[in-house]
């Protein structure tokens, strides 16, 4: 039988051998007393790629964004994120729980623009949530990794900076963003008050995170990432696999775009599977399944012959390209996905 394929998720990469290299070759010293020149190298070089004075680097993207927040927000307050996002959707009620943050979803398909802003605000009377927080997710996961141009950003920032509000954006594929839109991260990341990216997803990195900002910001969300339990010893060990992952595995992002679009074309038109090839602008394939087939069915009937993909919901599957998936995996799991659908 061929090899599994995984088509669950970009975080399901495995170093390659020159990564290995990179770690086990690493500089390290203790992260928690600012000595680990390794963990130094790869926050700069973040810090520079997005434009901002400083970074941090962290286990996890959940992490990174529930810090960034914790440092926008006091308890009580208000934050306005797109339909489904992961700081809401995928981190165990963080923000409610950890920072004490309420939460207003706005309508969409993830991305919303200035007026859903200015329409969803909430001043500071003595009864309400008041919104001090706007969240960006670029792009968005559940939303097909959908890409936010530029001036959709600009938008959105526009209209919260004129209320007084703060913005992050979760840039855990940022890095897929910039590829898919000519546009570099730093143009993406420009207005922010926060950046949180991901070298564990498309990178292929094992672990880590970062959070990007000011150094004022910075100093509270390091003390955040402490109180978290984030602080990490010999942490150069796996920011050199991000500092590897940042030098080599970005500009190979394009083929994982191109792999999703073969993907989603070649499932395109396949009876019981609904998917639209022009949606597809990053890595991440969505595609909705119709009765009397169902998502999980189908995951089931894939896996059996090899291939992995995730049921999103009992309708929805989702199919994510990465470093190890190459054309002909592709090609592979759009016939076994056919096949199952036609026999379901
Ligand atoms: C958009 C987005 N943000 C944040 C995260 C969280 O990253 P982690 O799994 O490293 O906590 C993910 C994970 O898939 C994600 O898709």
């Amino acid at each position: 039988m061929a090899p599994e394929i995984d088509f669950r998720s970009d975080t399901v990469t495995r170093p390659t051998a020159a990564m290995r290299q990179a770690i086990a070759s690493a500089e390290v010293g203790d992260d928690v007393y600012g000595e680990d020149p390794t963990v130094r190298r790869l926050e700069e070089m973040v810090a520079e790629l997005l434009g901002t004075e400083a970074a941090l680097f962290v286990p996890s993207g959940t992490m990174a964004n529930q810090i960034a927040l914790r440092a926008l927000t006091r308890p009580g307050e208000e934050v306005l994120i797109g339909k489904d996002a992961h700081c809401w959707l995928h981190e165990s009620g963080a923000l409610a729980a950890l920072a004490g943050a309420q939460t207003q979803v706005l309508p969409g398909d993830g991305r919303f623009d200035g007026a859903a802003v200015r329409e969803a605000y909430k001043p500071a009377i003595s009864y309400l949530s008041p919104t001090t927080v706007v969240a960006v997710e670029n792009t968005h996961n559940m939303g097909g990794g959908a890409v936010w141009p530029r001036a959709a950003i600009d938008d959105v920032l526009a209209a919260a900076r004129a209320l007084g509000m703060a913005a992050h954006l979760d840039g855990a594929r940022l890095w897929n963003a910039a590829v898919a839109s000519a546009t570099s991260e730093r143009v993406l990341a420009a207005g922010f008050d926060t950046i949180s990216v991901c070298l564990s997803k498309g990178l292929g990195a094992p672990a880590g995170s970062m959070v990007a900002a000011s150094r004022e910001v910075i100093t509270r969300v390091h003390r955040f990432r402490k109180m978290y339990g984030g602080g990490m010893r010999q942490a150069g060990v796996l920011a050199a696999a991000g500092l590897y992952a940042l030098t080599h595995h970005r500009e190979r992002l394009a083929d994982d775009h191109a792999n999703a679009r073969v993907l989603a074309e070649r499932l395109a038109g396949v009876p019981g599977l609904e998917v639209d090839p022009d949606r597809v602008e990053t890595n991440i394939v969505m595609i909705e399944v119709t009765p009397p087939r169902s998502a999980p069915a189908l995951v089931a009937a894939c896996g059996e012959r090899g291939v992995r993909i995730s049921a999103i919901t009992p309708r929805r599957l989702r199919l994510v390209t990465h470093l190890d998936v190459d054309r002909a995996a592709c090609e592979r799991a759009a016939d076994v996905l056919t096949t199952a659908a036609r026999s379901a």
